[in-house]
């Protein structure tokens, strides 16, 4: 049930479930929750700042309003672990890496890792990311105007290129091999049994859950590639001095501790965390601006400007307002972490509610970015919100695609880098259009990703600025 894109005035709405006109009991809710949790939604989540329910896995508290976010993620954060089910959804497949890791073993991964990510850092892999995209971007060209793609296998390609390049420069074992296991991987195991509904993984955390087992195969790919790849950089010298993850690691004292099971999980959380979340984003990105001319020129009007060779020009992100504006509008309305949770372990008072030990707080970008008492007309694509002049004044809680707190992404300004260069590159060179069979949804398994293989045409626009008379 849901929109397809329609279009509101000036602006599309493009698809999204319509939400429920009251919260499902628990057989209802327990049917959404294994096909995609957004689709349960109501009416409710998305007007009241927190909505409680108890469900089949206890009590849950769906928390929008900012204040409370602040007090979750940030002030009393250490209250709020990750909850177990949403844990072992991620540990099954991807062990103990800085996702699923707790406690002490996640403060020495975080402050062994977190390095890799300063703004420095990060700006140092502008050209090694620039070139991947550049790439692509001439393979493209070579198929020649008109020519048909699976967009979504081809970003996720483009994903895993621009992530080795940058923090695994020594290679990533069986590269063509991780996209589809990861893949399989979320779509198995991050549907919820009836076992998981009756509260097993906490109960038993030894017995291995049902959607785990029908994921095995996938995980054992992940994991050997996992492995491959750190046995590969041993044997090239395993240096201390590269950007990449495994010479950052040999470089820290304090990663001397960690098992060689821990740094093939570290390996394979980035794997996951650091790829199917950018592509999906990014083909959110192409799929809107296909739905609205007028935005579409206005980036088409910026990178031809900045980029007047037809290439992205290092350092030029800062004079990309309006390309920084589509990216951020499309993780407001795809967040592709669209949800996570959290689990009190004390007893504790949220704006004024109190909240028993062991109840669920769900955090959910997807609808705290449509929610109806922080954004003006929240369903619509408007990329002019976070124009500056505009971003300053959307409150810190009201916008999260990569959460807040100790937990917060990693890996946030290697992403926007990393988007906002592909779409950029890509829309300087091309308009992408749906072709037919095009069919796209919002759906969230783990991951909101959009489903289908989105079959797109490539319409070259030319290298060469407009006006030169080459386009
Ligand atoms: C559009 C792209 C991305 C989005 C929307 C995104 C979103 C998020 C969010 C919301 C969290 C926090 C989850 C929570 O609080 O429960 C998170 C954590 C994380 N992300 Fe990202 N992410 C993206 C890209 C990346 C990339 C490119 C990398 C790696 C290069 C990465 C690595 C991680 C890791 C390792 C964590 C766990 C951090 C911790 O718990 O200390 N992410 N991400």
């Amino acid at each position: 049930m849901g929109d397809n894109a329609t279009c509101s005035g000036r602006r599309p709405r493009p698809p999204a479930p319509t939400p429920r006109a009251r919260i499902p009991g628990p057989i209802a809710f327990f049917r959404v929750l294994r096909h995609s949790a957004i689709e349960g939604l109501a009416l409710d989540h998305y007007e009241k700042p927190i909505v409680f329910t108890r469900t089949i896995l206890g009590p849950v508290l769906v928390v929008s309003s900012p204040t409370a976010l602040r007090h979750v993620l940030v002030a009393n954060a250490a209250n709020y672990p990750r909850e177990t089910l949403q844990r072992r959804m991620i540990s099954d497949g991807l062990g103990f890496g800085l996702l699923a890791a707790e406690g002490a073993q996640w403060r020495n991964q975080r402050k062994v890792l977190a390095p890799r990510f300063t703004p420095d850092r990060i700006a140092g892999l502008e050209r090694g990311t620039a070139a991947v995209v550049a790439r692509f971007v001439e393979r493209w060209e070579s198929l020649g105007d008109g020519a048909t793609l699976r967009l979504n296998d081809e970003i996720s390609d483009l994903a895993i290129d621009v992530l080795e390049a940058a923090l695994f420069p020594d290679g990533l074992s069986g590269k063509a091999a991780i996209m589809p296991a990861l893949k399989n991987y979320f779509r198995k195991a991050g549907r919820v049994s009836v076992l998981d509904a009756l509260g097993l993984p906490e109960r038993a955390p030894q017995i291995p859950r049902i959607p785990a087992l029908l994921a095995m195969r996938s995980v054992a790919t992940l994991r050997r590639l996992g492995a491959e790849t750190v046995d590969a950089w041993r044997r090239r010298g395993g240096g201390t001095a590269g950007a990449g993850i495994l010479d950052g690691m040999a470089a820290e004292s304090r990663a001397a501790s960690f098992t060689a099971v821990e740094i093939r999980d570290i390996v394979t959380t980035f794997m996951a965390a650091g790829t199917e979340t950018s592509a999906g984003a990014m083909c959110w990105a192409f799929y809107l601006l296909s739905l609205d001319p007028e935005w579409r020129a206005r980036i088409e009007e910026e990178v031809d400007r900045e980029m007047p060779d037809g290439t992205y020009v290092e350092g030029s992100l800062p004079r990309l307002p309006v390309t920084r504006a589509v990216v951020e509008e499309t993780l407001r309305l795809y967040p592709t972490v669209a949800v996570t949770a959290r689990k009190a372990i004390a007893a504790d008072t949220i704006d004024g509610r109190a909240v028993t030990p062991g109840t669920i707080i769900v955090i959910s970008p997807w609808l705290i970015h449509r929610h109806r008492t922080l954004w003006t007309e929240p369903d619509l694509f408007d990329p002019g919100r976070f124009l500056p002049g505009a971003r300053e004044r959307i409150d810190r809680f009201a916008f999260l695609p990569f959460g807040a707190g100790p937990r917060i992404c990693v890996g946030q300004g290697f992403a926007m880098q990393e988007m906002m260069i592909a779409v950029a590159s890509i829309a300087r060179r091309f308009r992408l259009e749906p072709a037919p069979g095009f069919d796209i949804w919002p759906r969230l398994n783990v991951t909101l990703q959009p489903s289908g293989e989105l079959p797109t045409v490539l319409r070259r626009r030319g290298r060469n600025t407009p006006d030169d008379g080459s386009n």
